[in-house]
């Protein structure tokens, strides 16, 4: 059975947690404001997200590339009242939403927002991170890894997104993004401070654990 069969789809969307009423209002105006709404975690992407960040009891969270904030407000929901969460993104045309988005989430006290480049503001973060989630621009992710893996504590998770990037990982292509998946994927795997897994949902999620500094 395929995943990106519908039926299946529903069939998973129907028997695991539901989305929050915040997160159906935010994916409806993601549509309605942005050019590329597919970027947005979803449904089951969102619920992994929450499970993993709580099966890490995680305190501290990183997230590279914010967008509309749907990935952001899932992970927040697994923080302990003290925890805090920090969200970087490039692009200032999105402050003001994404301060109204956190706030309708009511978790507006454990999010920091972050408006700038990742690879520029990681560094100048202060104390290390539970679990990171790499959601930005796929052609950087090499450079964010270099730049965060000092800032994610021994155990930690670091969650990167769309590592399998429509299947284009298979091709010898010469797009950019393709191409910074490709050596992003073989970097992981040749790193022996980390453990690491793909799982094919969606459009690939890798799992690494650094177990080494
Ligand atoms: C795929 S979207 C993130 C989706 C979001 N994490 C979610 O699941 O709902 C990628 C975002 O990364 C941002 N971005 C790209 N390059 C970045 C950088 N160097 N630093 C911070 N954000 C970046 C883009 O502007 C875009 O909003």
């Amino acid at each position: 059975m395929n995943m990106s069969d519908a039926t299946i789809e529903e069939y998973v969307l129907s028997h695991i947690d539901k989305e929050p009423e915040v997160l159906s209002w935010l994916t409806r105006e993601t549509h309605l404001r942005t050019l590329k709404p597919r970027m947005l975690s979803g449904h089951l992407q969102g619920r992994m997200l929450k499970m993993f960040c709580a099966m890490m009891s995680a305190k501290r969270i990183l997230e590279i590339g914010t967008f509309t904030g749907y990935s952001a407000i899932c992970m927040a929901e697994a923080l302990p009242e003290d925890g805090e969460l920090h969200t970087l993104e490039i692009n200032d045309e999105m402050e003001e939403f994404l301060n109204e988005v956190f706030e309708r989430s009511g978790m507006s006290e454990k999010i920091h927002l972050h408006i700038g480049d990742a690879s520029r503001l990681i560094p100048q973060l202060e104390g290390q991170f539970d679990v990171v989630f790499m959601d930005g621009n796929k052609r950087h992710y090499s450079e964010y890894f270099d730049v965060v893996f000092p800032k994610l504590r021994l155990g930690g998770l670091l969650i990167a997104d769309n590592t399998l990037w429509d299947g284009h990982v298979l091709e010898d292509s010469k797009d950019a993004q393709t191409v910074g998946v490709q050596k992003f994927n073989d970097k992981v795997f040749s790193d022996e401070r980390v453990e690491r897994v793909i799982v094919p949902v969606r459009d690939g999620m890798t799992l690494i654990r650094k177990i080494k500094e």
